[in-house]
């Protein structure tokens, strides 16, 4: 299976002006036919990403980081799967944590949006992660309670699609780091509950403080299928090591 990388811009960067640099950064490094690479930027900039990227569609993906989970209608703010569906994107990111804890977004909410994406065939990436370091079982229980809740009970062809992001929410942004051998365990533990639900082998990635400084530590566990990426990102330094060594 290729690897994936995926890189969220989150609220960033603050003008349309700086988005050909970050992108020019990440086409001027895509390795021939070792990635996929799924770029997603804030969904103002869709479009000036999706025409920049031009014709490199085998490597070079678009997504968005968040998607409604109502189809249409009277929802001011809102964009549907279907909407992205029309604009060409590929991937939306599902019930990351800052959706979660910072806008509310419950798990009824997240499993409306990952049924919305997979009716319109948009690849979800699910996030799915513990809120504070606690013992690897602990740890495993609430996340297993995520996917539970977050995912179709019942096995759905179209849910061949689904990417899981294992995002430790107390990793990100640079706080504080995680041991890979950690990452490793719980994308295994991961991986095994989707088969034993679903009988496939899905990508997992993981995600939280990745850069190129300790990228090569995560890279040593072949559990990890990728990365989704936040802040190295937006930097075309980093972009480029990181593509480089993945
Ligand atoms: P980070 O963000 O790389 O800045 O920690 C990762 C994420 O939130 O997806």
């Amino acid at each position: 299976m290729k690897k994936i990388v995926a890189f969220n811009w989150k609220e960033n960067p603050d003008n349309l002006s700086r988005v050909g640099g970050i992108v020019r950064a990440v086409l001027r490094s895509v390795p021939k036919k070792r990635l996929t690479i799924v770029i997603i930027p804030p969904a103002l900039f869709i479009e000036k990403v999706r025409k920049l990227i031009g014709v490199r569609k085998e490597e070079v993906f678009l997504g968005v980081q968040n998607v409604s989970h109502l189809e249409k209608g009277a929802f001011t703010g809102e964009f549907s799967a279907a909407m992205l569906g029309s604009l060409k994107v590929t991937h939306a990111i599902v019930g990351h944590s800052e959706r979660r804890y910072l806008f509310g977004e419950t798990d009824k909410i997240i499993s409306l949006k990952i049924k919305s994406c997979l009716k319109n065939k948009i690849k979800p990436i699910l996030c799915v992660g513990e809120k504070k370091k606690m013992p690897q079982e602990k740890s495993w229980s609430f996340i297993r309670r995520q996917l539970e809740t977050d995912l179709p009970k019942i096995p759905d062809p179209k849910l061949r699609t689904l990417i899981v992001a294992y995002e430790p929410v107390w990793s990100i942004g640079g706080n504080r780091k995680v041991n890979p051998s950690h990452a490793a365990y719980m994308i295994d533990k991961i991986k095994s509950f989707l088969y034993s639900v679903y009988g496939r082998r899905y990508s997992v990635l993981y995600g939280g403080s990745v850069g190129c400084k300790n990228i090569k530590n995560f890279l040593k566990y072949h559990q990890i299928d990728g990365f989704l990426v936040g802040s190295a990102s937006l930097r075309p330094a980093e972009i480029r090591c990181l593509l480089k060594l993945i």
